[in-house]
C-alpha cells in the first residue's frame, strides 16, 4: 500500500491523473476501471485537457465502469452511464462501443451481472481501477457486509450511502433503492488499484480502512491486501492518521 500526500483537491486531482495519464501512455490499449461521484471528476478533467493538447490518446482505451443504479436507464442524468458521458467519454477520442457500464434497467438480474463478470474476464482483467470511498468505507457499491462479495452483484444501498448520495437528486425518495456493483473479487483482481479522497469528511473513514483491521464491515480495508494499491489523498483526508 502506497500513500501519495496532496495539500487539496486539485493536487490529488493531478497527481491521480498523472498516474492514469502513464498508464495510457505505457499500454495504450489499457482496460481502465472507472468511478463515479465527485472525487474523480477534476481528474477526469485534467485527462479531457491533457487529451485536447494531444498528450493523451483514448482511441484504443477499453473502460468497464464500477457501477450503476438499477432503473435508470443510461438517458437518466442520474445515472453514472450519464455521468460519464458528460464528465469523461463526449470529451475525449474514445470509442463508445469501449466503454461499459452495467445496465441499471436489465430486469434479469442474474443474467446482468454474469454478463458484466463474463465482459471484464473477455477484455483481459482491469489494468488500472480509479476507485472513490463512501463515508461507509464501501467500494463502487460494495456496501459494509458480512463477507466480501465476489462478483458483480446487485445490492440494496445502505442507508448511510442514500443520505450521502441524495443531494444529486431532487428528494431523497428519487434516489434509487439499488443498483449493480462490480464485486470485491473484480477489483481486487485489477492489475494496479488507484483511490482518491478528498476532504474532512472522508477522513475517519480513511484511518478505519487503511489502519484498522481488514473486514467486511468496511469494504474498501481488502484494499490493505492489494499488491498493487496506491492511495492519493489531500491533507483533509489524511488529517485523523
Ligand atoms: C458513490 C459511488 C462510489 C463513490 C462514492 C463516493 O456511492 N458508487 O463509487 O466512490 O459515491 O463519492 P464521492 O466521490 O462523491 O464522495
Amino acid at each position: 500500500m502506497r500513500i501519495l500526500s496532496a495539500k487539496d483537491y486539485e493536487q490529488m486531482s493531478r497527481k491521480a491523473a498523472d498516474i492514469l495519464s502513464a498508464q495510457i501512455i505505457l499500454k495504450p490499449d489499457s482496460v481502465l476501471g472507472l468511478a463515479t461521484g465527485s472525487s474523480p471528476v477534476g481528474t477526469y478533467q485534467l485527462l479531457i485537457d491533457r487529451y485536447r493538447r494531444g498528450e493523451l490518446d483514448f482511441s484504443r482505451c477499453r473502460t468497464v465502469n464500477l457501477d450503476e443504479y438499477v432503473g435508470l436507464d443510461d438517458s437518466s442524468d442520474q445515472s453514472y452511464a450519464y455521468f460519464m458521458r458528460k464528465n469523461l467519454f463526449d470529451q475525449i477520442n474514445i470509442d463508445p462501443a469501449n466503454t461499459h457500464i452495467p445496465s441499471g434497467i436489465n430486469p434479469d438480474t442474474d443474467g446482468e451481472c454474469s454478463r458484466y463478470d463474463a465482459l471484464i474476464r473477455s477484455l483481459g482483467g482491469i489494468d488500472l481501477q480509479l476507485l472513490g470511498i463512501g463515508n461507509n468505507g464501501h467500494i463502487g457499491f460494495n456496501e459494509p457486509d458480512d463477507c466480501f462479495a465476489k462478483g458483480t452483484h446487485q445490492i440494496r444501498l445502505a442507508e448511510a450511502t442514500i443520505q450521502a448520495n441524495k443531494r444529486f437528486f431532487a428528494k431523497e425518495e428519487d434516489v434509487p433503492r439499488f443498483a449493480y456493483t462490480m464485486g470485491i473479487r473484480d477489483i481486487m483482481q485489477a492489475g494496479r488499484v488507484l483511490m482518491i479522497a478528498s476532504g474532512a469528511r472522508k477522513a475517519a473513514i480513511v484511518k478505519e480502512a487503511f489502519f484498522g483491521p481488514v473486514t467486511p464491515r468496511v469494504p474498501a480495508s481488502i484494499l490493505q491486501l492489494h499488491k498493487d494499491f496506491t492511495l492519493v489523498a489531500d491533507e483533509a483526508a489524511l488529517s485523523a492518521l
